[in-house]
């Protein structure tokens, strides 16, 4: 049985459409979503799915090992960033090197770094008049999205296209890749999956 933790620190449909997608999987497991926001809907999600939830704050995060003994506790085998926006702390990616991975909605390495997120990035797309975007998974390093790039999927942009509807085309292109890449890592590290 492998284990997965999710965090996320808004909404959180990412992580209910991977847990749903795993729900009826035996050998993998989503064992619990954390957020850094007690207030995030994907904790209200979490709930309503059944699957242990857990919040924490600036310094439980970056000054103790509350989070990184919780993972352990969980004997969490990947880590994945489904629209969470905080640095991951180095203790955790000793813990864990190419065992934590993250989805942002863009075509990395453009419209990435800190502050891209959300409708800043499909903003920035439209601004360049880019004729594509997409979205890019990839390993977690101390740098914001700037690890290896796992997988990437595109869709044009057309000239109708505003922040709102790139995001839902953006989130569709998430929800049909996300959960499967997951699935492929996981299964790829171990043939007996
Ligand atoms: C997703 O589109 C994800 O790519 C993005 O946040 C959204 C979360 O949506 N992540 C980033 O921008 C990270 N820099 P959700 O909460 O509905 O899953």
């Amino acid at each position: 049985m492998k284990k997965i933790a999710i965090f996320a620190s808004g909404n959180g449909t990412n992580a209910q459409r991977i847990a749903e997608y795993f729900s009826d999987k035996k050998n993998i497991n989503i064992s619990i979503i954390l957020s850094n926001k007690k207030d995030a809907y994907v904790l209200q999600r979490a709930e309503n799915l059944d699957i242990p939830a857990y919040s924490f704050n600036r310094d439980e995060f970056y000054k103790t090992d509350i989070v990184l003994k919780k993972l352990k506790n969980n004997k969490i085998d990947l880590i994945v960033l489904a629209g969470f926006l905080w640095l991951v702390p180095d203790n955790i990616l000793r813990e864990y090197p190419k065992r934590i991975i993250n989805i942002h909605p863009a075509l990395l390495p453009k419209y990435g770094g800190k502050g891209m997120y959300g409708a800043k990035v499909h903003e920035a797309v439209i601004e360049a008049n880019d004729p594509e975007t997409g979205i890019s998974m990839h390993y977690v390093n101390e740098k914001y999205d700037e690890g290896e790039i796992i997988f990437q999927a595109k869709i044009p942009v057309e000239k109708h296209d505003t922040p709102d509807s790139i995001a839902q085309k953006v989130h569709q292109l998430e929800y049909e890749h996300f959960p499967r890449v997951i699935e492929e890592i996981l299964m790829e590290r171990n043939g007996m999956l």
